[in-house]
């Protein structure tokens, strides 16, 4: 099975073609005319979306590195939350806009509601925000559930035009303090409990952990979501639906400029501080929605549902913004996928007859190791296509999900991009390109892939080939610079690879022209699906009183994708013990939150050095991967019998 799915490839049937939105010709014509003219393609396309006043200007942008300026659309004036809400009701306003599927499917009902109802919550939500102070370009940080109230608070920060950072409710509260103190916002809104999986996280006596580092005025606003118990801080805390009921239900909208700031998403780099994304609102829009209909190949009418959480980019591109502002029915799911049991996805999508059905292979290879009976017992005709997103999907669970979940009828869209592309950049469009299992295949529209060479930066222009994967220009959705610092924002994306973007990821072009996306070649791991800096966990260990030093790196894990791997050098009069890594995993855990926490901590009486002070990673990674064999060229280490100890005592013999 596995070889198979290795060199196999997969068109979509003659059935799922008919009826796409674009077929093999289309997505050659389409494609080309979009490197050819962007101008031209984006101004027609840029038309998807309701504009107050009309651009008249499309692209304007260099990659030239020291002058870095992406502009898209830039005369035109829109709000977001209108194009999301308002311009359906009156086509739609029953139709559900949003399906809420909670945490407990036997203590809580499902929610549907309609593109009416999220004008009238939205709109008090934003009276409300209003009310207390918040205006254009304020912050407003979001550290909630996966509620109905977490897209409400997005669509009236959008309304009014406060920029919305999203933090997800796993990060702790020191996490959530840097996030509020970087956007220096003005305000949080969060609820009393996050239930997941049966169990609670206190995100409100998180926020106020985080609030004590915090600027005295930034206002607290509180969903009363579970309705337990929590503190109370009078002249701050803002009883969020309490005041929401009392306000008015319409709120009209603001003009904003397309290039206005629609959101900040904080995500993780290289160093140890985590980057402000900045996302604007005319380009993004249009891409966020385009490749929504495009890539999933959604219909009026159909019920699609993306299973991340809105704490990620994609929540915010393929739950929110994507979905509503093609008048979509798109699914909130509160919960984990094995709670109450590992059934629970496949009876979300029998129960609210999903046709979409987009989530990441970590969750895939979970589900799979309890066996295909939980799918079985469901009733999954109404899927038409399946989605993969956050790192490449393996063989054995790409074949497991063709076969148990879309019954070898599905086509599987397999989607690379982002936090700062927006949207998705190497996609299956499923009419148009048969898929490979583990390929991203091939660009979508205005994205112009290219593989450099990492060591001399020169193009690699024959179709098979390999190296780092840069975009030679840009596209609408694409990040605009990080917050409060667009030094910063030139350096990590233009400097390495001078006049094109730069994603990070290593790939290789297959002789059909295919992209595979081979994982980051910087000190970003993946783990989970979730992005974490390498950097940012060994600042957590550092910051531990018996901590000397510490390098973590990724290890490849069986079901998370990557795990993490830590070397501890601890203090000379410290002894090293299994209490004591416990006690090192529960202090990152509450530096930064439960998705750091590492899974192996080896310590490490030394680390390899080069003569000048670097540690030599690549080392490191060999070791942790237990292919310590082929360590490559260790004539610069200072110290080589470190490495030999290290082999000694490596954590990871699988
Ligand atoms: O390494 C790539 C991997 O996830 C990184 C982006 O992470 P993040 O900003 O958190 O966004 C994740 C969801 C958009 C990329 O640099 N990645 C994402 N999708 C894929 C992938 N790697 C392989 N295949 C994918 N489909």
């Amino acid at each position: 099975m596995s070889d198979l799915a290795q060199t196999g490839v997969y068109p979509a049937s003659a059935e799922f073609v008919a009826k796409a939105h674009v077929d093999a010709k289309a997505y050659d014509e389409m494609y080309a005319a979009s490197i050819k003219n962007p101008e031209a393609f984006w101004a027609e396309h840029g038309k998807r979306i309701d504009w107050i006043r009309p651009y008249t200007k499309v692209k304007n942008s260099t990659f030239d590195y020291g002058k870095v300026d992406i502009k898209w659309f830039e005369d035109g004036t829109l709000n977001v939350s209108a194009n999301c809400i308002d311009r359906h009701v009156a086509a739609r306003g029953n139709q559900t806009a949003i399906i809420f599927e909670p945490d407990d499917p036997l203590s809580h009902e499902a929610q549907h509601i309609t593109y009416a109802q999220l004008l009238e919550q939205t709109s008090r939500m934003a009276n409300v925000l209003k009310a207390n102070g918040i205006g254009k370009g304020d912050r407003v940080v979001l550290y909630l559930p996966m509620i109905p109230e977490a897209a409400y608070a997005m669509l009236a920060c959008a309304r009014i035009g406060a920029i919305h950072s999203v933090v997800f409710a796993g990060f702790s509260p020191d996490a959530l303090a840097n996030r509020i103190n970087d956007s220096e916002a003005k305000a949080v809104i969060t609820a009393d409990f996050a239930p997941r999986g049966g169990r609670k996280t206190p995100l409100k006596s998180n926020t106020d952990k985080a609030l004590f580092d915090c600027s005295e005025k930034v206002k607290c606003f509180v969903v009363k979501h579970t309705g337990d118990q929590t503190t109370w801080i009078a002249d701050r805390d803002v009883d969020m639906k309490a005041e929401m009921a009392a306000a008015s239900p319409y709120c009209p909208y603001a003009e904003m400029n397309a290039e206005d700031p629609l959101f900040i998403l904080y995500t993780s780099g290289s160093t140890g501080r985590p980057k402000g994304v900045v996302h604007t609102s005319g380009g993004y829009l249009v891409y966020a929605s385009m490749t929504q209909q495009i890539t999933f190949d959604y219909h009026d009418g159909d019920v699609f549902w993306c299973t991340a959480d809105v704490g990620w980019v994609t929540g915010h591109s393929y739950i929110i913004y994507g979905p509503l502002a093609n008048g979509a029915t798109t699914v909130m799911f509160e919960g984990v996928p094995t709670y109450p049991d590992a059934g629970r996805f496949w009876a979300v999508c029998e129960k609210h007859k999903v046709n979409q059905f987009y989530t990441a292979p970590t969750a895939i290879r979970a589900l799979m190791g309890q066996g295909p009976e939980w799918v079985e017992k469901y009733d999954l005709s109404s899927l038409k296509l399946l989605g993969s997103v956050g790192e490449p999907i393996n063989p054995e669970a790409w074949n497991w999900y063709n076969t148990h979940v879309g019954k070898g009828k599905c086509p599987i869209v397999d989607t690379f991009w982002q936090t700062e592309t927006g949207g998705h950049m190497l996609t299956p469009l499923p009419g148009a390109i048969p898929t490979k299992p583990g390929s991203a295949t091939k660009p979508f529209f205005g994205v112009q892939p290219v593989i450099l060479d990492p060591a001399t930066a020169e193009i690699k222009s024959e179709t098979a080939t390999d190296g780092v994967l840069c975009i030679a220009d840009s596209w609408p959705g694409q990040m605009r610079t990080l917050w409060g610092d667009h030094e910063r924002f030139q350096e990590a994306y233009f400097a390495q690879y001078r006049g094109y973007y730069f994603t990070g990821d290593g790939c290789r072009r297959d002789e059909d022209g295919y992209y595979w996306i081979t994982g980051r070649v910087d000190d970003v791991i993946n783990v989970s699906g979730h992005r974490m800096g390498t950097a940012e966990v060994e600042s957590a260990l550092v910051a531990h009183e018996k901590v000397a030093e510490a390098a973590v790196v990724g290890y490849p894990h069986a079901i998370k994708g990557q795990g993490i791997y830590a070397y501890v050098t601890l203090m000379n009069d410290v002894e090293p013990s299994d209490a004591l890594r416990k006690e090192l995993v529960a202090w990152v855990r509450t530096e930064i939150g439960p998705i750091a926490s590492p899974d192996l901590i080896q310590w490490a009486p030394g680390l390899p050095k080069t003569r000048s002070g670097k540690i030599m990673r690549r080392i490191l990674r060999k070791i942790a991967e237990n292919d310590y064999g082929a360590l490559g060229d260790t004539s610069t280490l200072a110290d080589p019998s470190v490495v030999d100890e290290l082999i000694e005592n490596r954590m990871n013999r699988a």
